[in-house]
């Protein structure tokens, strides 16, 4: 049921782990299935220099984790914070429909690590 990227993807996940000292850090949960996700950012510059994220979840949040990373790495914020569920999917050359909410959870973390970023730069002006 699964493509072999989302496979490859759950089984050797790209930057799992946390950031210590992170510039921002988002966490999400799906109250239905119990899954959460946090995404740690390092940003220099405006660019997502550093991402890592720690799931405990399902296959597919898990692929949609590791692939959500390596779509921000070194972007810009106001282009990272444009990838959508769609493009995590597609990335992983499609996710089964049962399953889509999963990549939700990738795409709202990595919004809410950008978001926590910028509110603490405004604290610190
Ligand atoms: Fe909950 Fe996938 S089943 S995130």
């Amino acid at each position: 049921m699964y493509s072999k990227k989302v496979i490859e993807h759950f089984s050797h996940p790209r930057n799992q782990g946390r950031i210590k000292n992170a510039d921002g850090v988002g966490m999400v949960g799906n109250p239905v299935c119990g899954d959460l996700m946090k995404i740690y950012i390092q940003v220099q510059k405006n660019i997502i220099k550093g991402i890592k994220f720690e799931t405990l979840g399902c296959a597919a949040a898990i692929a949609t984790s590791s692939m959500i990373t390596q779509l921000a790495k070194n972007k810009p914020l106001e282009e990272a914070e444009k990838i959508t569920r769609g493009d995590v999917a597609e990335s992983l050359e499609g996710l089964p429909p049962l399953k889509m909410h999963c990549s939700n959870l990738a795409s709202d973390a990595l919004r809410k690590a950008i978001a926590d970023y910028r509110s603490k730069k405004i604290r610190k002006k």
